[in-house]
């Protein structure tokens, strides 16, 4: 295993549309590889989640994991999750606003407005089916995830007067924010 570095803003790699990859690939011990690597930079930079895409490998392959986060403290946990060949379906129209931000945006977050229910269609890491509907919090990390397989970044979809640098989240909006995503976890449960 090894800690990759971390493409950031600016990076053509993170514009890329990653490409699909095939079983044969997914098995293959490079591909397995990857996907310890990206397990391994993401715990490295306490990160929710990692695409392949922001460790320059254009393929459709993310990392999803959220364990007691101190860059998120209000995320509720999520189990390791790896997401290959992701499709996101929104379930319905409810939408809610999220705070985020990403390892590849040094020091920056804003307010980004994600569907509530996204049904994801994937395989796992060993090409197993996955078949399911996440809700709230987790559906946004899964949406900001998949975005960077589209070369998306959250600031693409951020209100940008929302913008602000961690220490001044920290300072001026973490309170209210925290105040008002902790109701809407407990009303939506993850
Ligand atoms: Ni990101």
């Amino acid at each position: 295993m090894a800690i990759r570095k971390i493409a950031q803003i600016g990076h053509p790699v993170l514009r890329q549309v990653a490409r699909e990859v095939t079983q044969e690939e997914l098995a293959s011990p490079a591909m397995q590889q990857l996907i310890d690597d990206i397990v391994e930079t993401m715990h490295d930079a306490d990160g929710a989640g990692l695409a392949a895409t922001q460790v320059h490998e254009p393929v459709r392959i993310c990392a999803i994991e959220v364990r007691n986060n101190p860059r998120y403290p209000y995320k509720p946990n999520i189990p390791l999750t790896i997401l290959v060949n992701p499709k996101l379906t929104s379930v319905d129209d409810e939408q809610f606003e999220n705070y985020e931000g990403c390892l590849s945006v040094p020091n920056l977050r804003g307010l980004v407005k994600r569907h509530v229910h996204v049904r994801v269609q994937a395989w796992d890491r060993y090409g197993a089916p996955i078949d399911e509907v996440v809700h709230g919090l987790k559906a946004g990390t899964y949406q900001h995830e998949c975005d960077h397989l589209d070369g998306k970044l959250f600031v693409d979809r951020a209100d940008p007067s929302t913008f602000s640098t961690w220490n001044e989240f920290d300072r001026h909006h973490k309170a209210a924010f925290v105040e008002k995503i902790q109701a809407f976890v407990a009303r939506i449960g993850s």
